[in-house]
């Protein structure tokens, strides 16, 4: 246990993750306030939205008005998917200090994600990568399917190792593991780290759990046994994946956070404020019938005898 990090960063993912999966599209309005709302809890960053195709992401088209209309808090990283160029312009113009690339250790996945080989994804990003370096912006590259694929099953950890790489070859700054259907269990977090800390120190890592089995934490406490210090989860445990056919959301934000605030370990954010934010999105959701899934903004919510 004596590795286990004293604080640890926090992406919180739930405006970009959670909200390109809803059934219907948020109004910009809602979002706004979610957004802002969050960054009163203080995360260290906040994933705020995707500049892919609006055919693709519907629930992302207005990315450019959101990034415009939020009032950014001095401190926190605010950053945005890119899949190309194309997302490139309208991260840029959006002035956001970060971008994150993404692909996939699984072939079917990352051809349903975003129309291509992983080959053909990772060549896809390099002018990418060298404009946003250019631009002096922060690169992430997601690597989604780290432990299995909702359609080819379980998968390598060799090959997320490979992918890793390619992504540090192309220049990313930061890798990030996506458990993307949520099926990991701790020791599946040791193989994939025995794999992939050959390529990228575990602390330069971030971890992305989604929560569908309920053993996201679990994931989390051993992958801070191994060193990883960074993790993406979302408010209320908001989202999916919409080519992740019965991924469930991120693991909630309000789980890790009392989990680690009790554990002793610091991520900065404020308790009270994020349960705030949750309720902006839950009080939206209610209105269409629909509930946030996360225990402990459930339980406090409950406990307060808030709406
Ligand atoms: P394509 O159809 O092969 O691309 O899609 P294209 O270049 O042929 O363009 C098709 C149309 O999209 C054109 O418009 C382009 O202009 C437009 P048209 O001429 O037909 O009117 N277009 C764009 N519009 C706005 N912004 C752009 C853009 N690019 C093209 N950037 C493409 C390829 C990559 C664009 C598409 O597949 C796409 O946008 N995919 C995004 C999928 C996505 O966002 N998935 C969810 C995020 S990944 C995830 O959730 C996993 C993660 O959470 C980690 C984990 O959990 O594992 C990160
Ligand atoms: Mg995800």
């Amino acid at each position: 246990m004596s590795t286990i990090p004293s604080t640890v960063r926090i992406t919180e993912v739930g405006p970009r993750d959670g909200l390109q999966n809803q059934p219907g599209t948020i109004p910009t309005d809602v979002k706004v306030r979610l957004v802002d709302a969050l960054s009163a809890s203080r995360p260290a960053e906040i994933e705020v939205s995707s500049f892919v195709s609006p055919k693709w992401v519907p629930q992302l088209a207005d990315a450019a008005d959101l990034l415009a209309r939020i009032k950014r808090v001095p401190g926190i990283v605010y950053s945005v998917l890119v899949p190309n160029m194309q997302g490139l312009e309208g991260a840029l113009q959006a002035e956001v200090e970060k971008i994150s690339v993404f692909t996939a250790a699984s072939e079917t996945f990352n051809r349903r994600n975003v129309n291509a080989t992983i080959d053909e994804s990772i060549v896809r990003f390099v002018p990418v990568i060298a404009e946003a370096k250019k631009a002096g912006k922060q690169i992430r590259g997601y690597i989604s399917c780290a432990i299995a694929c909702p359609y080819e099953g379980p998968v390598d950890p060799q090959q997320v190792a490979e992918v890793s790489r390619h992504l540090v070859d192309a220049g990313v700054d930061e890798i990030d593991l996506g458990d993307t259907i949520g099926v990991a269990v701790p020791s599946d977090i040791d193989r994939l780290y025995d794999a992939v800390g050959t390529v990228v120190e575990p602390a330069a890592t971030t971890l992305h759990m989604h929560d569908t089995r309920g053993t996201g934490l679990a994931c989390i406490v051993r992958a801070m046994e191994l060193g990883v210090a960074r993790f993406d989860c979302s408010v209320g445990g908001l989202g999916g994946c919409p080519y992740a056919p019965g991924a469930a959301g991120n693991i909630a934000t309000e789980d890790v956070v009392y989990c680690l605030h009790r554990m002793g370990i610091d991520t900065g954010i404020d308790f009270d404020q994020l349960i705030e934010a949750g309720r902006v999105i839950a009080a939206h959701l209610a209105g269409e019938g629909r509930s946030l899934p996360g225990r402990m903004f459930n339980a406090r919510c409950a406990a307060q005898g808030l709406p």
